[in-house]
This record gives C-alpha cells, structure tokens and sequence, in this order.
C-alpha cells in the first residue's frame, strides 16, 4: 500500500478513535432494575445518604419534581430537573444502564453530557448494586407531571464541552488520601466521599472547577471554607461531632447555616453507627 494511503487511514483510526473516547459511552452493560423489597429499602436508605431531595425536591414539592436553582461560579444558573417516574417530564421509562449513565458518569440516555452541578464526579464511586438499588427505590415515587426547566448559562457553554471537562479531570483531580483498612474507617469514607459528597463544597478547586482530591476537605473559598480535617473540628470531640451530623449545632451552640443545613437533613437520616463511621473518617489522624 502507499505510504501516504496508509498514514492517512491511520491518522484517520487515531481520530476516529479519539473521538470515540471522548464522546463515546462507557459500556456499562444493561443491569435489571431490582423490584424487591429488600432492595428498595435499600435504595431509600440510600437516596437520602446521597442527598438527592436537596436538590431536586423543593418548597412543598411532593416528590423530586425538581426546579431549584443552583447558581453556576461560571455565571447564570442550572435548574434541576424533574427525577420522579413521570413518563413525559421525568423520568419514567428508565433503565438500569440510565441510571449508571447518569448518576456514575454523568450522560443523558441520549448521550448527552451532564453538567458537574449534578454531582456525578462524587456519586461515580458509588456501586453499580448501589445504583441500581436507588433506582429501585426511584421508580415506586409517585410521578409528578411537572416540565423540566431550561439552566439559565452563558451563551458560551455547552454541555458537550463537558467531555473535555471529564477527561480534563479524571487526569488533574490527583489521588485522594489513602485510608487504612478498617471497616469503620473504609465505611466513613465511602459515605462522605461517594453519597454525602462533603468534598463538593469542602474540597478545594482549581479555576476550571476541578477539585483537588490530594487536599481533599481542606475547604473551598467562597463556599464552605471549614476544613473537614482534625485541626479544623479541632473544638468537637467526636461525639460533639456525631451529635453535630445528626442535629446541625455547631459548637457555638448555633445551628449550621446556609446549604449545611439540606446536609444536615440527610446525615440525620443516617444510621447512627454511619453517622460515627462518617465522624471516625472525618477525624482520623493523616
Ligand atoms: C447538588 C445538587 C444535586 C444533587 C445532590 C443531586 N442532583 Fe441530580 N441533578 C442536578 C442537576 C443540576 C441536574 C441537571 C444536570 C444537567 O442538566 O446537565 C441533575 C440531573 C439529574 C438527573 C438527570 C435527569 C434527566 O432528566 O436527564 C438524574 C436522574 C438525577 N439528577 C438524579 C439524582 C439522584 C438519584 C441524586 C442522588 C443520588 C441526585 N440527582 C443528586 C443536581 C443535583
Ligand atoms: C452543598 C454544600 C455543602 C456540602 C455538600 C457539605 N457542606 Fe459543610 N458547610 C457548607 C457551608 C456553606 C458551611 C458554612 C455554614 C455556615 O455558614 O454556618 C458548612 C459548614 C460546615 C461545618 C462547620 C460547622 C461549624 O462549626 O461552624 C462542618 C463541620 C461541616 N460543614 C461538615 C460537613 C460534612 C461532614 C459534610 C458531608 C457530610 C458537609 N459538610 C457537606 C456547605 C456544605
């Protein structure tokens, strides 16, 4: 063959195929949707550790029908959406290989991309049975007909950008600190890191918003600066701290402010034995 012809057809496979990876789907297989009871009890327990409602159930919403705001630090603001099994606005109709898309990588059915107000950088270390349990849970909500509003943004950003953005931070968030193999410890860390999302606000990020999992929960300028370390709960004892996930009051013997306290609502629905798991991670020694 030609020697042009053949560098040709290889720049071509090069590109093809990195187009591939950067908007291609993840093969995440076609998984059943529990229907158990177990695994639905399962899933509640776990839509309220991962603070789904906070943001996508507001005022005297019924159910997660969406439309709150969260103001983007890149200008304008998203919109949730309506995530109850409504057929025409929700999201009635989805399947288990839906619910991995989204919620551990953050992709539309359609293969679409997500924008990171939706927590899918924290949530993609959640279990696939971990997943699908939620959706199990999910799908016996009561559909709300209720349109999706539009995000309102910049007219510069696109969700497709977010491919670039993913692979940008797959490479730049770094390792978060190594945790030693205790099951309490391994527990708290998997909660705060994969449901809880501590570090969305907590962990510091870089000016495109990606965040530095090497300083992970040092705090986050402008957003919530406390640190999440043992020097920064350095005036709780650890069950001040345990009392503290359950109850919201600091120890100024005030109740935690602003978005803390939609946290607040889903740690208090913990388990107390998640709750000290959650607190023995947050303040073990590093
Ligand atoms: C910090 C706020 C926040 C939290 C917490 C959150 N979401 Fe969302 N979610 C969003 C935003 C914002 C979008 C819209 C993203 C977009 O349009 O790009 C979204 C989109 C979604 C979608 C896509 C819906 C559609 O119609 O395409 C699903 C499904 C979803 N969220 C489920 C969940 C589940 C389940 C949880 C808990 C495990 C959760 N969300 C927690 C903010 C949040
Ligand atoms: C949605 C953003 C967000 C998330 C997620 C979040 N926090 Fe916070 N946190 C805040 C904000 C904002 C403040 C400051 C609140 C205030 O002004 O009173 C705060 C304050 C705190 C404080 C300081 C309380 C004090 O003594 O004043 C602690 C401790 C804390 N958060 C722990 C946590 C833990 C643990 C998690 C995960 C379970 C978590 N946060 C998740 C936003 C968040």
């Amino acid at each position: 063959m030609n020697k042009k012809l053949l560098s040709l057809l290889v720049s071509l496979v090069v590109v093809v195929g990195g187009l591939y990876w950067v908007f291609g789907l993840p093969a995440v297989g076609n998984p059943e949707i529990p229907t158990s009871p177990e695994a639905i009890a399962r899933g509640e327990y776990l839509y309220n550790a991962a603070g789904c409602n906070a943001c996508h159930q507001t005022g005297d919403a019924e159910g997660p029908s969406g439309g709150y705001e969260i103001e983007s630090p890149f200008g304008g603001h998203f919109v949730t959406p309506n995530i109850t099994p409504d057929e025409e606005t929700g999201i009635g109709g989805w399947t288990g290989r839906d619910f991995i898309l989204a919620i551990k990588h953050g992709r539309s059915p359609d293969g679409g991309f997500y924008w990171p107000a939706f927590p899918y950088r924290s949530y993609m270390g959640m279990s696939d049975e971990e997943v699908l349990d939620i959706a199990a849970y999910m799908v016996t909500l009561s559909p709300i007909a209720s349109e999706s509003y539009q995000h309102e943004l910049p007219a510069w950003q696109f969700s497709w950008m977010m491919s670039g953005w993913n692979i940008m931070a797959d490479f730049m968030e770094g390792e978060p600190p190594a945790v030693a193999d205790d099951p309490q410890l391994q527990r708290g860390a998997h909660l705060a890191r994969h449901f809880s999302h501590c570090g969305e606000c907590h962990t510091p990020r870089n000016a495109l918003g990606i965040s530095d999992l090497s300083n992970e929960f040092a705090g986050q300028e402008g957003v919530a600066s406390a640190p999440l370390t043992p020097e920064g709960l350095a005036d709780y004892s650890y069950d001040d701290f345990v009392y503290f996930l359950e109850d919201g009051f600091t120890m100024n013997f005030e109740q935690v402010g602003g978005e803390m306290l939609d946290v607040i609502e889903h740690t208090s629905q913990l388990s107390q034995e998640d709750r000290e798991a959650l607190a023995a991670f947050l303040m073990r020694d590093r």
